[in-house]
């Protein structure tokens, strides 16, 4: 039996079926709510992909346990702090620490270098390592963690198990809780197209998104990657690319508070202007690539990530260039939550 739909399911499947006219109309009013909410400035968050160890076995990721062809690395803590402190000098605000999901970069080695960039620096932190025990998640708010982002990938539970031999949705779904009862700012979100979705399925991403009250939503394309068991599983949208921007632009109508940065994975589907339009059509966080050059290759969730041979400087003075030819301008303060829940207490 299929449940009935609700008129706002209805409503999202009719903006996602937007073509012509109407489709220039979302793009319109997606950045209109992006402007009157949001402000025209672009929130930078430096990312540092600090380990691509992974001990889970998510069936589209290329850093997966099983995928024996990466070249596996782990930077020294040291490391991510000196790099980290480069950031604000670049108009970074925020720095994203991200790995896979991994028990070898211990909680205890993680929360020191929390520690260590909050005591040296000003810039924001934010943590992206996965399902972590609740104590873990407390640990760090204590070293200084200011925000998490963890995607719930899909809103469809089954479809969520077949890709996740390690979790169900449901405890996806229950560490962002345990996140926001912490007082961390939350992001999450979802892959567009994965092989075995619907249409139905993205509108009700985008409703899950919005009934979770997040502070942050990164959405991107699935992206097939050769050396995983989906490789030969295309988009469900690859003959109709253009859907991956009616969900960003859909997604901020139904979120018109939460940070949504154009995420890297546009770039890789459309090369040089994806994020950029993404950015015109309801995004407003830039996330450049912060991992030191020697790394990128290695950290290749999916196929033709940009950025791979450009170090962090390059990617720093690219994203300007690309703000200024928007006619947007850079974030001034950390880019924290607009939403008093999320709100890190000074
Ligand atoms: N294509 C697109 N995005 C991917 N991610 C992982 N693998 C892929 C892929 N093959 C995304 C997931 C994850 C984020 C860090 O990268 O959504 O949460
Ligand atoms: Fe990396 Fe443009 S953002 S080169």
């Amino acid at each position: 039996m299929t449940t009935p739909r609700t008129a706002e399911t209805r409503e999202i499947l009719d903006l996602l079926s937007a073509r012509g006219k109407a489709l220039e109309e979302l793009y319109c009013r997606a950045d209109s709510v992006r402007q009157q909410h949001m402000g025209d400035e672009i929130f930078l968050r430096g990312i540092i992909e600090f380990s691509n160890l992974c001990s889970n076995d998510c069936l589209y990721c290329g850093i997966r346990v099983s995928n024996r062809d990466v070249r596996r690395y782990t930077m020294a803590a040291d490391e991510i702090v000196a790099h980290a402190r480069e950031l604000p000098a670049r108009g970074q605000t925020t720095v994203v620490l991200q790995a896979g999901e991994s028990p070898v970069f211990g909680d205890d080695e993680l929360g020191e270098v929390i520690r260590r960039i909050k005591r040296e620096t000003t810039l924001a932190v934010t943590v992206s390592v996965g399902n972590r025990p609740l104590p873990v998640y407390r640990y760090w708010r204590e070293c200084g963690m200011d925000r998490y982002l963890l995607r719930f990938e899909t809103s469809d539970p089954e479809l969520f198990r077949r890709l996740h031999p390690d979790c169900s949705l449901d405890e996806r779904v229950e560490c962002l809780r345990h996140l926001r009862a912490l007082g961390v700012q939350v992001g999450s979100g979802f892959m567009i197209g994965l092989p075995g979705e619907t249409v139905e399925t993205l509108a009700a991403n985008i409703l899950l998104c919005r009934n979770l009250d997040l502070d942050m939503i990164g959405i991107g394309p699935y992206i097939p990657h050769p050396g995983t068991p989906l490789g030969d599983a295309p988009n469900v949208y690859r003959d109709d690319p253009e859907m991956f921007f009616r969900a960003i632009a859909v997604l901020r109508l139904f979120n018109p508070d939460a940070h949504i940065p154009a995420t890297t994975a546009f770039d890789a589907v459309f090369p040089g202007s994806g994020r950029d339009l993404a950015l015109q059509r309801g995004a407003n966080v830039f996330m450049p690539n912060t991992t030191p050059v020697e790394f990128r290759r290695d950290y290749q969730l999916y196929p033709g990530k940009p950025c791979v041979d450009e170090d962090a400087s390059q990617c720093a003075t690219c994203v300007l260039h690309r703000i200024e030819a928007l006619g947007r301008k850079p974030g001034a303060g950390p880019g924290h939550s607009r939403k008093s829940a999320g709100k890190t207490p000074q």
